[in-house]
């Protein structure tokens, strides 16, 4: 027997997954992402050196979270447990400028692998929304 708690989880699961499905995301569609995208970042001038300097030569470990997190988002699944927060807030050299470099190289690979409309609606507000958060935190209100 399930409690009313968890029918509804069960519930917001399902509808989670089949608006994945109507949208055309799966798990190969968010790896092909996620590598395509960092492909980008690390090409990229700016912002290249700054992930460069966290991640150093962890890219494996970074690319297969960011998977994670972003099934999470899609498939309400639960896997990602990590904290993105205090991540962002040791990034001293980061400025809110560099917030419009990763979200048009987060765009454009949208753009690249050909993600349907409501996939590519779906990532670009996730990103901005959360990029905003970010930044409130990194550069409006730092400390908290
Ligand atoms: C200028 C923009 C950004 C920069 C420079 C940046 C940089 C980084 C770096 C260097 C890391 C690795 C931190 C570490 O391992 O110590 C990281 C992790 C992460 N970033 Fe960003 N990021 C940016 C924007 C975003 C945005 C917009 C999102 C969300 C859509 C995001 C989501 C994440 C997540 C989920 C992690 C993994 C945190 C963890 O669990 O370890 N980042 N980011």
């Amino acid at each position: 027997m399930s409690t009313p708690n968890e029918r509804r989880l069960t519930q917001a699961r399902q509808a989670a997954l089949e608006a994945a499905e109507r949208a055309g995301i799966d798990r190969a569609f968010i790896s092909n992402l996620v590598e395509t995208f960092y492909g980008h970042i690390r090409r990229d001038e700016r912002l290249g050196p700054i992930f460069e300097q966290q991640i150093g030569d962890n890219w494996e470990p970074h690319l297969a979270t960011m998977k994670t997190f972003w099934g999470s988002l899609v498939f309400h699944d639960g896997q990602y447990a990590g904290r993105p927060m205090p991540a962002h807030l040791r990034l001293k050299d980061a400025v809110p400028e560099d917030f419009q470099i990763w979200l048009g190289l987060f765009e454009r690979t949208l753009d690249e692998i050909d993600a349907g409309e409501e996939a590519y609606r779906f990532f670009l507000e996730r990103a901005d929304r959360i990029g905003r958060s970010f930044q409130m935190h990194m550069f409006y209100a730092p400390g908290e």
